[in-house]
């Protein structure tokens, strides 16, 4: 008998940290979620009238591997009317079951064994292990709450060997809520032309942001060609069980991603594809909840300064990130304690990689109501265990 029948690279990964907490709370009667990473709102009406009409068209069949014409050209249409980048809809732009998807093809379709690939951290909980399970190797980058948890250039430059392929960016961020200046996005964008790098770049939060315009990284000069492009309607729509993104990108990448999802997908939903042609029309309802997270985050973040954690302000997505320093516990101290003792579920830092221990992830995708009642139990866990 084998010792093992799973391979190697599987079972060096821990499965996801976020999972354990959720599945606790959800059996812990009163317990209140700040863990969540997900729209609190349904998805607006026209978008759920859009899928229930094509329904009873008929429409339940597969598309073609691509995703509908009609949703690449307005998503075509969109980038260009947002960033003034032209994609064509034949061939540059791949429609994904979620951005989930669409960043393990870009990584299987770039990295060679052992290509290393650059991720900041404190970083989304997939992107480590999606890099191993393409054969590649992470190298990883700490930002730091003092500079914002922005990445910067000479960062990048002290970790680039013969072996980088790619740089992985996602801003504004998950955890962090941080978000790029364009000047900043422009420095990276010299470092990764000089040595010759790809970019994936997640954007799966750039509506949701708060402060200043989002910079799309394909819109700088010569990125175009060397970024691979995802997004998706998960944040932005409220759309997260509808498992719909898109990449967009060069057409030997995207045809190469392409390949890839041809034999392991073959398409998107058709429903979820004819609901997103209309999300792409609503944008008021995006600026409706964008503006309600918006009251929420300053709610959050007024919060949890005034309980005693001292917070960044995040200026996108729907994540604060405070530290608990002051308590001497590890994050995943906190985090359980503070669950067990007063049912209030966060994520600990340690989650997003070394460089989010010493903090928590607090969701503020939740209503006014539960922000006020987890603060206040907050409040009450910290005159118990704040030390400093
Ligand atoms: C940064 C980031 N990228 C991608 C995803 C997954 O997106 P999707 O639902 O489109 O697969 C998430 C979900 O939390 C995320 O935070």
């Amino acid at each position: 008998m084998r010792t093992s029948s799973i391979a190697d690279r599987v079972r060096q990964i821990r499965g996801s940290g976020i999972r354990e907490f959720f599945d606790i709370a959800q059996r812990m009667e009163g317990a209140i979620s700040l863990g969540v990473g997900e729209p609190d709102f349904v998805t607006p009406w026209s978008i759920r009238e859009a899928c229930i009409f094509s329904l009873e068209k008929g429409y339940t069949s597969y598309t073609s591997n691509w995703g509908l014409p009609e949703l690449r050209e307005a998503i075509s249409d969109k980038i260009y009317k947002e960033s003034g980048v032209y994609y064509e809809p034949e061939g540059e732009i791949l429609i994904t079951t979620g951005v989930s998807e669409a960043f393990d093809l870009a990584l299987r379709a770039i990295v060679n064994p052992d290509d290393e690939v650059i991720i900041h951290e404190p970083t989304y909980v997939s992107y480590k292990p999606c890099t191993l399970f393409a054969g590649g190797t992470s190298v990883s980058i700490d930002t730091e709450v003092g500079d914002e948890f922005k990445l910067r250039a000479e960062k990048i430059e002290e970790k680039i060997t013969e072996k980088t392929k790619a740089v992985v960016l996602n801003y504004p961020n998950n955890p962090t809520g941080a978000t790029m200046r364009k000047k900043d996005l422009e420095e990276i964008a010299d470092v990764v032309n000089e040595h010759d790098l790809i970019v994936i770049s997640d954007e799966v939060y750039g509506k949701l942001t708060y402060e200043g315009e989002p910079t799309c990284f394909s819109s700088l000069n010569g990125m175009k060609e060397r970024t691979i492009l995802l997004n998706g309607f998960s944040k932005a729509y409220a759309m997260t069980g509808w498992r719909l993104g898109y990449a967009t990108g060069n057409k030997e990448i995207i045809e190469a991603m392409m390949k890839i999802h041809q034999y392991i997908m073959l398409c998107a939903p058709i429903t979820a594809q004819m609901a997103a042609v209309e999300a792409l029309r609503c944008d008021d309802e995006v600026e409706r909840m964008v503006s309600e997270y918006n009251r929420r985050r300053r709610l959050m973040v007024e919060g949890l300064t005034e309980i005693g954690l001292s917070c960044f302000e995040p200026k996108g997505a729907f994540y604060t990130f405070p530290s608990i320093a002051n308590t001497g516990l590890t994050s995943e101290e906190f985090a359980k304690r503070l669950l067990f003792e007063e049912k209030v579920v966060v994520i600990p830092g340690s989650v997003f990689g070394d460089a989010g221990e010493g903090f928590i992830r607090c969701s503020y995708a939740v209503s006014q109501y539960e922000i006020e009642e987890a603060l206040d139990r907050m409040s009450r866990f910290l005159e118990k265990h704040c030390v400093v």
